[in-house]
């Protein structure tokens, strides 16, 4: 049985990430570690808690002593590094959080991969998820590739451009194998609601504003978090060592546009009134040094590994809203305590 690491996997997409591996590998042995930070909540995997080739630890990957312990104890075949601060709001009051688990918490996995595997390599993989983030800003036109530029703008995309030069770094200077990909915004079931899509469809359920950052002209290119779970397995079997690939939708939106859309849907599944929802939209301060717009070229992943995203926007936000309306005690046990507090100091002076 092959053991293999998920860093982050109590948290978004890290725990579609283990529900995927856990069911469909019985053959590996998927360990689970997590600090559970605010994001990291170990209820995103209850359905699969019990099953027989899945443990969780509970770690922080800035702690090295923790980290070569845990590696010489399970000696892993791979490791999909998934852990992160990933909230740019969060990067740019509190910077260091970022630093430390980004870019330490990152060198300090290397590291102890680096330890275990230095007699031979053949066969392993250390898989770095990343971000669309490190390319910057795009203008109205163009897409980002695998040879954009980095250009990153707040802790947090600076943070993830820093962790990727340092994998490859890994990979250039000590022949670690890796592999690493760069994907768009996520949206789907069990994401944070400091994120847009369930903050907003949270204020909406509850009637409160819905605060849009600046006009909402700024376009972001969505994907259903299964569909990154998909790309990320694809990536993780037959990716090529040493290489990155680029995850999107092919699916802009307009923050504002994306919001009308949504409104509708909870009007029709509130039993609203048409234009109840949209009643609640408040424009509020810009986030500082705020992105435009991306726009990911997916093409080396579709035409290198055949992989496509699987659904179309609406049916996919239909279904994230249909998620959380029937999973209010999930949303209730994450917006208690300290979630308040956050939400207080991030909107109150907007
Ligand atoms: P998330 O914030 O929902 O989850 C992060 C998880 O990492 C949490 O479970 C948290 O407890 C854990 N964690 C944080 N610090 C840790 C530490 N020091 N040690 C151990 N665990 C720690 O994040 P997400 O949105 O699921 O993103 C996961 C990864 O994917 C991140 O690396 C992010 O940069 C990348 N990514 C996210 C998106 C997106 O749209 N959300 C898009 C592209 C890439
Ligand atoms: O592109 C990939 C990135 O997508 C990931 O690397 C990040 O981890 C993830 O958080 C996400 O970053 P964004 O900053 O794009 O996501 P967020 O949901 O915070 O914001 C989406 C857009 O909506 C952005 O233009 C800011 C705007 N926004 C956000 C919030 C939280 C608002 O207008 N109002 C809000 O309250």
């Amino acid at each position: 049985m092959k053991n293999i690491l998920v860093t982050g996997g109590a948290g978004f997409i890290g725990s579609h990430v283990v529900r995927r591996f856990v069911r469909n590998y019985p053959e590996y042995h998927i360990v689970n570690l997590d600090v559970l930070t605010y994001a990291g909540n170990l209820s995103n995997l209850s359905d699969i808690e019990n099953a027989p080739n899945y443990s969780f630890v509970r770690a922080d990957i800035t702690d090295a002593a923790a980290m070569q312990t845990i590696f010489a104890k399970y000696q892993f075949d791979g490791v999909i590094h998934l852990a992160a601060e990933s909230h740019v709001d969060r990067s740019i009051a509190n910077p260091m959080e970022f630093i430390m688990t980004n870019i330490v918490g990152t060198v300090v996995l290397l590291n102890a991969a680096r330890e275990i595997w230095k007699d031979n390599m053949e066969g392993k993989r250390f898989y770095h998820v990343s971000t669309d983030e490190v390319y910057g800003s795009l203008g109205e036109t163009g897409y980002f590739t695998e040879e954009t530029r980095y250009d990153p703008h707040s802790p947090y995309s600076s943070s993830k451009a820093s962790s990727d030069h340092l994998v490859r770094a890994y990979h250039d200077t000590y022949g670690l194998p890796i592999v690493i990909s760069n994907c768009s915004n996520n949206y789907g079931s069990y994401q944070f609601p400091e994120k847009l899509i369930p903050l907003a469809i949270n204020n909406i359920h509850q009637g409160k504003n819905i605060p849009v950052y600046g006009k909402g002209e700024n376009i972001r290119d969505w994907l259903f978090v299964e569909d990154h779970a998909v790309a990320i397995d694809v990536i993780y079997h037959s990716g090529k060592n040493g290489d990155t690939y680029n995850v999107g939708g092919h699916n802009e939106w307009k923050n504002i546009d994306l919001i009308h859309v949504l409104c509708k849907i909870m009007d029709r599944k509130l039993d609203r009134a048409e234009g109840t929802s949209a009643g609640l939209i408040t424009y509020v301060k810009d986030r500082a040094g705020h992105d435009l717009r991306y726009a990911i070229d997916s093409g080396k992943l579709q035409r290198e590994l055949g992989w496509n995203p699987s659904l179309q926007f609406e049916e996919g936000l239909e279904r994230t809203v249909d998620w959380y309306l029937d999973n209010q005690k999930w949303m209730d046990e994450v917006t208690t305590g300290d979630y308040k507090n956050y939400y207080e100091r991030q909107y109150q002076l907007r």
